[in-house]
C-alpha cells in the first residue's frame, strides 16, 4: 500500500463508517461528529508531531523549520481546545457506551438533531439567524480568499525559472559570459532572503527522493580490505590496502544510526550525493577497468570498460594524466540534494564534495601517495566514460592518484573552453543543470587559444611560517593571533574516521589558543583549486576577545575587526542562519565567503573558478572539522543561511563578496 493510502486511511475509514450510518438511515449527530473529527485531529497532530520530534532528536537537526514550529503551536492549541471539551467527548462517549448497552428508551425521531449546522440550516427565522447567514458568507469569502491566495502563490511554481538570453557572439568569448551570466544569476537565484519565498518559486517538480545508494544491479563486485587503521606510508607500491583506505575515508560509511550511513565526511541534510568512480589502468589487484565505490557495502563494483587514452576519460591528452596510475571521479547525484534544497542544490553537492576531497587530500598524504587534482577536465566526456547522464549526475571533480607529484609542465598540446550553452537551457533540473553546464569545461582539439588553460595558475600561496603574536587584547581591532599549538592526535585517519558534526555546544567560551590553531589549520597548506576563499568568524564567546565579527588575514595571522556586535552576536548569527540553535549556541561562527575578483584568476575562466571556490571552501571546511575533533571540540558545517543578512553579520559587501558558507564551533556540552 502505498505511503499516502496508509496516511489517508483512519479518514478514509472514519468517512467510510459515517456514509455506511447515512445508507443506514442512521446519520451520526452532530456532536458524534465534532468528538470523532476532534479525536481523529489528535491522532493526525501527536503523529506529525511525534515524527518531527523524532528526527529532530535522532540526527539533531536543529529545529529551524516553520512546520515544526506551527506544528508544535497547533498541538498546544489542540491540547487547550480538548481540555475544554473533555467534558462533551467525555459525555459523548460514556452516552455511547450505556445506549450500546441498554435498550434505547428515546427512539429517533423527526426532532432529533442530525448534521449539526446543516440542521439549523433554513429559512432565516429571526435576525440572529441573518446575523449568522451574513457572518457565514464573509467566512467563505475570507476561505475563498485564502486558497486563492495560496492558489496563485502556488502557480507561481517554476514561472521564475532562470533564462539565458543569447549572446549574440558564438566565439568562446561569448560563451565564457554566458556561463559567468548563467553563474551570477544562479547565485541571485539560490540567495535566501526573508522575502524570497514569495518572490521566487522553485524552478523545479523533484519528486521523490532517489535512493542513498546506487541500486546493486548485478554487476560484478570485489571486495576491499579493511579499511580502518593507519597508513602505511613506507608502502613501495600502493595496492588495494591503499585504495580502499582512500575511498573509505574520502567517503565511506562510518556509522549507521537510525537507518542513515553516516559517512566520514559531512554532507548536508546527511543527504550523501558523491559518488565516486576509480579509472584504473594500472593498479596492483585490480583489473583495468573502470570501478564504481560501492560505500554501503565498501567494495568496488566493476562499472565500465576503460576507453582507449586519457583523452576518452575527459583528460585531454595523455600527457594531462601526468602518469597517474589511476584517475578518482567524483560525481554527485544531484537528485538526492535537490528533494530537499531544490534551487540551492548545486552549492551544497559542490561544498559537501569539498570536504570529502580535503579527506582524499589527507589521507593521500598519510599513505605517501602523490595525488592532484585536476583544474580543467572535460566534464562531458568523462560523464560518457562512466557511462551517467551529465543532467542528472554531474562529474564535479578528477584527481589523479599516483604518478607525477607536480602538474604536468605548461605546453602541453591541449586547451580547455567553457561548455556553449544553449539560450534554452535548463533541462530537467533547471538551474541545476544550467549551472553545472556553466561551470564545466570541454577539450579542444586545436592549439591553445587566448584563454586556453594547460596548468592552474596559482595565487600567491599564504605564509605558511607561524608568526608568534602578544598575547590577545579585549578591545583591540585588529588581533594578532597567539602561537599555534600541535594537534592532540596525532593520526589523521583516525579522526576522519571518528569525525561527527556536533550541534550541542557548553557554554563555555574558547581559547584564544584553540581558535588560532583551528583558523591556522583552515588556511593552510595553500589553496589547491581556488584563491577566492576568505575567512571570517563571529566570536560570541571566545576569552578576551570582544564579541565581533573578524576577517583573517592569513599571511599576517592577524584578525581584523569588521563588525562590532557585542550582546547582538548570538542572535544576529542565529537569525542570519535561518534561526539555527547550532549557530546560536556556537562559541563562534567561521563564515567563508568568496571573493568574485578573484574568480576571475581561474585559468578555467571566471564560472569554472565559481565552481572550484565552492569546492575549496569545502576543503577548508573540512579542515576547521577535523582540527575541531583532534582538539576534542565540536564543529557543524552550515549551508542554511540568508544571504544577505550572512554577509551583513560579517560586514562584507555583497558586491564585492559572496558568504558560502558557516560552521559552527564550540566546546561539546
Ligand atoms: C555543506 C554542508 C552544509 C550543511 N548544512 C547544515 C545546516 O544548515 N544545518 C545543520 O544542522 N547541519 C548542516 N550540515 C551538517 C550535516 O547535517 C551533517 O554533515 C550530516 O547530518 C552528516 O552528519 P555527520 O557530519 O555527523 O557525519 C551541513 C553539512 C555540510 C557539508
Amino acid at each position: 500500500m502505498s505511503k499516502l493510502a496508509w496516511v489517508l486511511l483512519p479518514l478514509l475509514l472514519a468517512g467510510a463508517v459515517a456514509v455506511a450510518l447515512v445508507l443506514a438511515r442512521r446519520p451520526p449527530t452532530r456532536i458524534a461528529l465534532n468528538v470523532v473529527s476532534s479525536l481523529l485531529l489528535l491522532v493526525y497532530l501527536s503523529i506529525t508531531a511525534g515524527l518531527g520530534i523524532f528526527w529532530v532528536a535522532q540526527q539533531h537537526l536543529p529545529v529551524f523549520d516553520w512546520h515544526y514550529l506551527f506544528g508544535y503551536a497547533t498541538v498546544a492549541l489542540l491540547a487547550v481546545h480538548l481540555a475544554f471539551n473533555f467534558r462533551i467527548a467525555w459525555q459523548w462517549l460514556r452516552r455511547r457506551a450505556a445506549v450500546r448497552h441498554a435498550p434505547p428508551t428515546v427512539p429517533p425521531g423527526p426532532d432529533r438533531p442530525r448534521f449539526g449546522a446543516l440542521d439549523r440550516a433554513g429559512p432565516p427565522a429571526s435576525g440572529g439567524a441573518g446575523r449568522r447567514g451574513a457572518v457565514g458568507v464573509l467566512g467563505v469569502i475570507g476561505l475563498a480568499a485564502y486558497g486563492g491566495g495560496s492558489f496563485w502563490l502556488g502557480l507561481r511554481h517554476g514561472r521564475t525559472e532562470l533564462r539565458i538570453e543569447a549572446t549574440g557572439a558564438t566565439a568562446d568569448a561569448g560563451d565564457a559570459a554566458t556561463a559567468l551570466a548563467v553563474v551570477e544569476r544562479f547565485h541571485d537565484f539560490s540567495s535566501h532572503t526573508r522575502s524570497g519565498v514569495l518572490r521566487r518559486a522553485p524552478s523545479v517538480d523533484w519528486g521523490d527522493p532517489p535512493p542513498p545508494f546506487k541500486p546493486d544491479d548485478g554487476r560484478p563486485a570485489l571486495a576491499l580490505p579493511d579499511p580502518r587503521g593507519p597508513a602505511r606510508s613506507g608502502e613501495a607500491t600502493h595496492g588495494l590496502a591503499t585504495l580502499s583506505s582512500l575511498l573509505w575515508h574520502t567517503a565511506g560509511v562510518s556509522e549507521t544510526r537510525a537507518g542513515i550511513h553516516f559517512r566520514t565526511a559531512p554532507s548536508s541534510g546527511a543527504l550523501f550525493a558523491t559518488e565516486l568512480y576509480v579509472a584504473a589502468p594500472d593498479w596492483p589487484g585490480l583489473d583495468a577497468a573502470i570501478w564504481h565505490h560501492d560505500a554501503r557495502g565498501h567494495r568496488l563494483r566493476r562499472w565500465a570498460a576503460l576507453p582507449g587514452g586519457a583523452a576518452a576519460l575527459g583528460l585531454g591528452s595523455d600527457d594531462a594524466a601526468g602518469g597517474a596510475r589511476a584517475v578518482l571521479f567524483a560525481t554527485a547525484v544531484f537528485r538526492r540534494s535537490g528533494h530537499k534544497y531544490r534551487d540551492r542544490t548545486y552549492r551544497y553537492v559542490l561544498a559537501d564534495l569539498g570536504h570529502a576531497l580535503e579527506n582524499l587530500r589527507v589521507a593521500a598524504a598519510a599513505w605517501g601517495l602523490p595525488l592532484r587534482l585536476l583544474p580543467a577536465f572535460d566534464g562531458a566526456r568523462a560523464a560518457a566514460a562512466l557511462g551517467v547522464d551529465e543532467s542528472e549526475e554531474g562529474v564535479l571533480a578528477v584527481a589523479l592518484l599516483g604518478g607525477a607529484p607536480a602538474p604536468p609542465a605548461a605546453g602541453a598540446a591541449v586547451s580547455w573552453a567553457p561548455v556553449p550553452i544553449a539560450p534554452d537551457t535548463g533541462g530537467t533540473l533547471g538551474v541545476t543543470d544550467a549551472v553545472h553546464r556553466a561551470t564545466s569545461l570541454r577539450a579542444l582539439p586545436i592549439a591553445p587559444t587566448a584563454h586556453a588553460a594547460t596548468a592552474p595558475a596559482r595565487a600567491a600561496a599564504p605564509a605558511t611560517a607561524a608568526l608568534v603574536g602578544p598575547a590577545p587584547t579585549g578591545s583591540s581591532a585588529s588581533w594578532l593571533l597567539p602561537t599555534r599549538t600541535t594537534r592532540a592526535d596525532a593520526d589523521p585517519l583516525a579522526v576522519i574516521a571518528r569525525r561527527r558534526s556536533r550541534r550541542r555546544f557548553a557554554r563555555t567560551p574558547l581559547s584564544p589558543a584553540d581558535l588560532a590553531t583551528l583558523l591556522d589549520a583552515m588556511a593552510h597548506p595553500a589553496p589547491v583549486l581556488s584563491p577566492a576563499v576568505r575567512i571570517a568568524v563571529v566570536t560570541s564567546a571566545v576569552e578576551g576577545l570582544d564579541a565581533a565579527a573578524w576577517v583573517l588575514d592569513p599571511a599576517r595571522r592577524t584578525l581584523r575587526q569588521t563588525r562590532m556586535h557585542g550582546d547582538a552576536a548570538r542572535d544576529r548569527a542565529r537569525s542570519a542562519a535561518l534561526a539555527q540553535d547550532v549557530i546560536g549556541d556556537a562559541a563562534a561562527v567561521v563564515v567563508l565567503s568568496i571573493d568574485r575578483a578573484a574568480l576571475a584568476a581561474d585559468p578555467g575562466g571566471t564560472a569554472r573558478g565559481y565552481r572550484h571556490a565552492f569546492l575549496e571552501a569545502g576543503m577548508v571546511g573540512e579542515r576547521l572539522y577535523l582540527e575541531a575533533e583532534a582538539r576534542g571540540l565540536g564543529c557543524c558545517a552550515v549551508g542554511a543561511f540568508y544571504d544577505d543578512e550572512a554577509a551583513a553579520l560579517v560586514g562584507a559587501d555583497p558586491r564585492l563578496e559572496w558568504v558560502v558558507h558557516f560552521a559552527a564551533l564550540g566546546v561539546p556540552a
